[in-house]
């Protein structure tokens, strides 16, 4: 019983005299591998060989953005024009690299599954414009997404739907982050398919003034 007691009032001595360092002291350090990264850091100061080095200094720009005027090894080309009116109105002579491709079965249940996962909460599963975040009004988002079998939209370009999908279109924010260029494609596609044919029989056109409902953008 003595023994016990002696050994743990050592063992508490001890601790007592390893807690009252330096408080500014972080300790002892045990396994200084799993402490200090050697990863290289992208921004920050990279001690190497006691030189203060990183990777802007070596040439190498690295934020995760794609270089203005290159894309991915087997992505389709890239959306040329601003986010403006005059990128809007230039959005129509945008055409679709899968104009001319019909989307295998499999490739349409993709298409509707993108649609769903990223514009049915606004649009609706039926495109209706009245999905769970509008619900005629009752819903919790501000304005009444746009009815996407209506006349409206089936007259829009491909190309226009693509410049809206890419940065937005009044309240609609950009969904260029959650769809890769041929995954947007796909979308309007799937659009298209569950749209028919405009009951009146204008060209499709971007103009959009006598609509009453399109935001000034
Ligand atoms: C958060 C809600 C929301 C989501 C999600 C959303 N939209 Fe929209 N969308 C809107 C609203 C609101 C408008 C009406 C914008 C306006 O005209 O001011 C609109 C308008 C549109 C228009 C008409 C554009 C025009 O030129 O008038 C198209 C086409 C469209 N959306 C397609 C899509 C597609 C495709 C997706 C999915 C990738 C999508 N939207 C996701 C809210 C949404």
């Amino acid at each position: 019983m003595k023994k016990i007691v002696i050994v743990c009032s050592i063992i508490m001595v001890s601790a007592g005299f390893i807690s009252c360092g330096d408080k500014r002291e972080p300790g002892r350090a045990y396994m200084p591998d799993m402490y200090y990264s050697r990863a290289y850091e992208t921004y920050g100061y990279n001690d190497v060989n006691g030189e203060y080095d990183n990777l802007k200094k070596r040439g190498i720009t690295y934020t995760a953005i794609p270089v203005n005027g290159t894309m991915a090894r087997g992505d389709v080309e890239p959306y040329p024009f601003p986010n403006s009116d005059t990128g809007y109105k230039q959005s129509a002579s945008f055409t679709s690299p899968l104009d001319s491709v019909k989307l295998s079965a499999s490739q349409m249940k993709e298409a509707e599954r993108l649609f769903l996962v990223n514009c049915a909460i606004c649009h609706g599963s039926k495109l209706d414009g009245n999905g769970p975040l509008w619900k005629g009004g009752d819903g919790p988002f501000p304005a009444a997404p746009r009815n996407l079998t209506d006349d409206y939209t089936k007259k829009l370009a491909d190309g226009t739907i693509y410049h809206v999908i890419e940065y937005g279109k009044g309240l609609m924010g950009s969904y260029a982050s959650q769809l890769r260029p041929e995954q947007r494609w796909w979308v309007i596609k799937y659009i298209r398919s569950k749209q028919g044919p405009a009951t009146d029989s204008t060209q499709k056109t971007t103009t959009t003034k006598t609509d009453s409902t399109a935001s000034a953008k």
